[in-house]
């Protein structure tokens, strides 16, 4: 394992953490992580019934290209990024991320994920399971009608139909799954900081956020 930096944001869907790890990224000049994104896929290629070894084989394939507000994803020369961010995926992903197989083949991949980068990893566990020794690990968290309302308009942008109450409550069933599911549950490492964006706008956590990794790149 190299000795390179590891910065951990985990948190609910829709928290904020992409936009988050993006922009940090772009500031650090480190690389990212979207954990979330291996599951989605991981469930795509469920869904076109590969068995968990073939499932693992692709993911090992896929290309993360990062744009301004997105990262596309690839398989194959094919573009997949809408095909693995939809509700249909989020709900399988969810499912299949509560058991120990898919954790279980997703953990090295997330851990040798370009090895010798500095790295934001975004996800659930990244600071409690992936990445203990994260040397800054931040939880990002904000109220669930924040979050529909966020995620609602990322959906409107990819030109996905979807109605605002169904969006609040498939938010608030896949955060009880994710919390109270026995591997890897949705929680706050011991040493994390944890940032409230309920009130805050994201440009405001941004800026807080710099502060802290500044401080973690000058030890
Ligand atoms: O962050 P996201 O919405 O793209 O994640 C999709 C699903 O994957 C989410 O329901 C929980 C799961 N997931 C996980 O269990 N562990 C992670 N580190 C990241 C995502």
């Amino acid at each position: 394992m190299s000795n390179r930096l590891v910065i951990t944001i985990d948190g609910p869907s829709a928290a904020g953490k992409g936009s988050l790890a993006r922009n940090l990224a772009l500031f650090l000049d480190f690389s990212i992580l979207d954990s979330g994104a291996l599951y989605r896929a991981f469930a795509y290629f469920h869904n076109q019934g590969l068995n968990n070894q073939d499932i693992e084989g692709s993911i090992k394939e896929l290309l993360f290209i990062p744009e301004d507000d997105d990262t596309k994803i690839f398989y194959k020369d094919v573009d997949i990024t809408s095909s693995i961010r939809n509700e249909e995926i989020a709900k399988v992903a969810s499912e299949l991320s509560a058991l120990s197989a898919t954790r279980k083949s997703l953990i090295d991949i997330q851990r040798n994920f370009m090895p010798s980068n500095n790295l934001i990893a975004d996800g659930r566990d990244m600071g409690t399971v992936v990445f203990p020794k994260a040397e800054l690990k931040i939880f990002l968290i904000a109220s669930a009608e924040v979050r529909a309302k966020r995620r609602y308009l990322e959906l409107q942008n990819r030109g996905q139909e979807v109605n605002m109450r169904d969006l609040i409550v498939d938010i608030e069933q896949r955060d009880m799954k994710d919390k109270t599911r026995t591997l890897s549950p949705l929680i706050p490492a011991d040493d994390s900081i944890i940032i409230d964006s309920s009130s805050m706008p994201l440009d405001e956590v941004l800026s807080f956020t710099k502060k802290l990794a500044k401080k973690e790149l000058n030890k």
